[in-house]
């Protein structure tokens, strides 16, 4: 079917929505934040992009310091609640029945519910237009034993997290697959992708699948 071109926009979706928490002179705050994402491996970083009309904003800026708070299905009223209300006006942690618990490295609190809270300082503060995005670098990481299995493996589908996409919070859907798993070699010593390669061959396609998967080794090594 043919595409319509739409006008510049945001569409990159779905996105994490997830609840960053903040302090200042003994005030605690929550904002729900869509705009963020990790930025780098090495020091870890993440970002989150603020309207600078938020309260938020001005207490993220102001002590240099945010916890990013992953959310669940179990938490969804209560992330949805925090990006409708203002902490100008009420107290969030107390109206949405949230924990807040002492940080190790930051002033912000962690949201006990959460499975998940990233500590994080406030390395650059980019100045875009409508949002302001705060570059900050991960100080610790909390996660709650409940989801990391025998092998000290973060098994984070457990928690159930919510995505945010063009305006709506959904679950995860099923396990598709695992990272680098198209070129993994199945029983056999042969890959998925070979696998329905010689299959098509079979079919009678075969020259063309062959000649494409010279090539495909070498496009998705995984280092
Ligand atoms: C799902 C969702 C995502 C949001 N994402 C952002 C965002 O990325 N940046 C932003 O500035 N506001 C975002 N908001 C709006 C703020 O969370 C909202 O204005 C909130 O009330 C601000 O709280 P504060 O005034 O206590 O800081 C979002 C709201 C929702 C519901």
């Amino acid at each position: 079917m043919q595409k319509e071109l739409w006008k510049a926009g945001n569409m990159l979706y779905p996105l994490p929505a997830v609840m960053v928490s903040c302090s200042e002179n003994g005030k605690n705050n929550i904002i729900t934040v869509a705009w963020t994402g990790t930025v780098c491996t090495n020091p870890p970083m993440l970002s989150i992009s603020v309207r600078p009309e938020r309260f938020s904003h001005g207490m993220i800026e102001r002590t240099g310091e945010f916890v990013v708070n992953l959310t669940t299905k179990g938490l969804v009223r209560a992330c949805d609640f925090c990006g409708v209300r203002s902490g100008r006006d009420i107290d969030k942690f107390k109206e949405a029945g949230l924990t807040a618990c002492r940080a190790d490295f930051v002033e912000a609190p962690l949201i006990a519910e959460s499975p998940v809270n990233i500590e994080c300082r406030v390395k650059q503060i980019l100045r875009l237009g409508s949002h302001d995005m705060f570059l900050a670098e991960v100080l610790g990481v909390h996660v709650s034993g409940r989801y990391i299995n025998e092998k000290r493996k973060l098994e984070l589908a457990k928690a159930e997290p919510v995505v945010y996409s063009h305006g709506e919070y959904y679950g995860l859907g099923e396990l598709l697959g695992s990272f680098g798993y198209s070129v993994k070699k199945q029983a056999g010593g042969r890959t998925d992708y070979e696998k329905k390669c010689c299959a098509d061959r079979d079919a009678g396609s075969g020259k063309k699948h062959r000649r494409r998967r010279a090539g495909q080794a070498d496009r998705f090594s995984v280092s």
